[in-house]
């Protein structure tokens, strides 16, 4: 007699508990912020899936941890542009009916495809504000113009990781019944993105491009963009999944590679970006800072009446705030 196949079951919305996941995908998880997340979700004993698209950084990860936190990450080996290695890696996780994945999508790139560039960039003006102890305005422009040709050059890298696969992949945690209504997604914005999504929404800018509305300095523009663009994207994935949606706006992180690299280039930022009298303050909490607070506002599940929210974080040491922070303050747009 044939053995009788029970029919495909997916767990129905009352059965998944609001916030209630199991697992945390962190893409991103060998880098500045994601490590330091998921040392942070291992150590209280949660099972983590760590993106990267190289086995050796997992490793020295994962020999990093104390153990018993070590046994529960697990790798996930891809390089997250490539849809049929996507697929394939989600295969080999083996995720299956009642397992429920809070999405950290952290994974980013572009300006690594041009550090060398921007540096270079950058240590021209910081020549210039050595020597004269100003920057020049015929300077500046040129240097607007440098950092839009890096920019534009790394732009739909940027646009591919940042926004086309990060979106891709939650999709397909979504088809997969493993992103629902038990699910958070955390997303890490910058600032300059985050004031990039308001300016799109704001009713002048109806109608226009995300190109169109950038707010930020030339050396974030493809960045600033794409980021932006995700933040809108995984908003709407959230939405559609049911999920709790988490966007944590950040200014410049340190101990990251990128935040790093503008660290060092503070008094040029300043100079570049100063309006009037007033003095720019670059807020510099480090990776381990921000990661502590995201583990810590993410913890408890929004309000019953809330699907989403955005929280600043580490404008202020420690710090995580509904409202925008009073030392959020912009360079001025497309001053750099
Ligand atoms: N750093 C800041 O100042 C800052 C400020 C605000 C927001 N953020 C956001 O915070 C998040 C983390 O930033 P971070 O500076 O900590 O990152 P990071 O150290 O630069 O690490 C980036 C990570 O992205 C992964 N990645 C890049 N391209 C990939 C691809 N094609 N496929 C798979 N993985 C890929 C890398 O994985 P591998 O292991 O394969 O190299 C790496 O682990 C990003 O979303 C960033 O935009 C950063």
């Amino acid at each position: 007699m044939a053995a009788e196949l029970s029919p495909l079951r997916l767990p129905t919305i009352n059965e998944t508990e609001r916030g209630k996941s199991n697992i945390a995908f962190v893409t991103g998880g060998t880098g500045g912020t994601g490590s330091e997340i998921v040392r942070l979700l291992a150590k209280e004993g949660r099972r983590v899936i760590v993106g990267t698209r190289t086995d050796k950084k997992f490793q020295e990860l994962k020999e990093s941890l104390p153990h018993p936190d070590s046994s529960l990450i697990e790798s996930f080996v891809v390089d997250l542009t490539d849809a049929e290695g996507v697929d394939a890696a989600l295969e080999e996780l083996d995720l299956g009916f009642g397992e429920t994945v809070d999405y950290y999508p952290l994974a980013a790139g572009g300006f690594d495809a041009a550090m060398w560039d921007f540096g270079r960039a950058f240590g021209k003006l910081t020549l210039q504000l050595k020597k004269n102890r100003k920057l020049e305005a015929d300077q500046l422009q040129r240097s607007r113009d440098d950092f839009k040709a890096i920019s534009e050059a790394v732009f739909d890298q940027a646009r591919r990781i940042n926004s086309e696969a990060t979106l891709a992949l939650g999709r397909r945690l979504m088809d997969q019944g493993l992103l629902n209504q038990g699910s958070k997604i955390i997303y890490l914005a910058s600032t300059v993105s985050e004031i990039t999504r308001i300016a799109l929404e704001h009713p002048d800018n109806a109608g226009k491009r995300l190109d169109e509305v950038y707010v930020g300095p030339e050396h974030y523009r493809a960045i600033g963009i794409t980021k932006a663009e995700a933040a809108i994207n995984l908003a709407y994935l959230a939405r559609g999944a049911g999920a709790m949606y988490y966007n944590i706006v950040a200014s410049v992180i340190l101990k990251t590679p990128i935040g790093d690299l503008m660290d060092r280039f503070v008094p040029v930022l300043e100079e570049a970006s100063r309006v009037g009298n007033e003095k720019f303050a670059l807020p510099t909490p480090t990776a381990s800072e921000i990661a502590e607070i995201i583990v810590r506002v993410t913890k408890t599940p929004l309000a019953e009446d809330e699907r989403e929210v955005t929280i600043y974080a580490g404008y202020h040491p420690g710090e995580a705030t509904r409202e925008v922070p009073s030392n959020l303050i912009l360079p001025a747009p497309t001053t750099l």
